[in-house]
C-alpha cells in the first residue's frame, strides 16, 4: 500500500499533517522520514505536533538527536539521526525499536542512518520530494499491519 500526495504549498502540507495526526492519535506510530535537507521532514513533524496539541515549541533535533514532547494527545519522540552517521544509534538509545512500544508517536528524520535491524518491523515510511520552493510530494508507505492501516486511511 502506498499513498502519494502532492502539496502545492505549506497549507497543503498542513492538511496532510492534520489528517496524519488524527489517524495516529488513535494508535501511535513509528515513522521514518526520508528526503533531502530542506524537503520538509521537520516542517511536517511540527505540523503533526500542532494537531496533536503539543504545547511546547517543536524544534529540529538535529544537534540533540532526540526531542521529546509529552504535552499533547500522546507522547512524541522526534529523532534526527543525521549527525550520528557511522557512530550508530547506540550513542543515544540502546534500542530505537523500543520507541514503537505503546501508544506513542516516534518520528525519525534520516532513518537511513539506522541499520534496518535497529528499526521496529512495523513502521510508516514517508518520502518527501522537493519539487520547487513551495511544492512537495509526500509518498506514504508501510511495513506491517498497524502501519498499513495508517497508510490506508491516509489514502481515503
Ligand atoms: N509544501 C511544503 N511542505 C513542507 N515544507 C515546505 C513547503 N513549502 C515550503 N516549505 C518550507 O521548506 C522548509 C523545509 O525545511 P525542513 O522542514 O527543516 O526540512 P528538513 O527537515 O527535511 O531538512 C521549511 O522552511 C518549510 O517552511
Ligand atoms: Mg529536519
Amino acid at each position: 500500500m502506498t499513498c502519494s500526495l502532492r502539496c502545492e504549498n505549506i497549507a497543503d502540507t498542513e492538511k496532510i499533517a492534520k489528517k496524519f495526526a488524527e489517524i495516529v492519535s488513535e494508535t501511535g506510530a513509528f515513522v521514518c522520514l526520508h528526503g533531502d535537507i530542506g524537503a520538509g521532514k521537520t516542517a511536517f513533524t511540527k505540523l503533526v505536533c500542532k494537531y496533536l496539541d503539543v504545547k511546547q515549541k517543536v524544534t529540529s533535533p538535529s544537534f540533540v538527536i532526540l526531542n521529546e514532547y509529552k504535552s499533547g494527545k500522546l507522547p512524541v519522540y522526534h529523532f534526527d539521526l543525521y549527525r550520528l552517521e557511522s557512530e550508530g544509534v547506540s550513542t543515544v538509545t540502546d534500542e530505537l525499536s523500543e520507541y514503537s512500544e505503546g501508544k506513542i508517536l516516534t518520528m525519525v528524520e534520516w532513518a537511513e542512518f539506522s541499520p534496518d535491524t535497529e528499526l521496529p518491523f512495523d513502521r510508516v515510511i514517508v518520502n518527501i520530494t522537493y519539487l520547487n520552493e513551495t511544492e512537495r510530494e509526500f509518498d506514504f508507505s508501510a511495513i506491517g499491519e498497524k502501519s498499513e492501516k495508517i497508510v490506508e486511511k491516509m489514502a481515503l
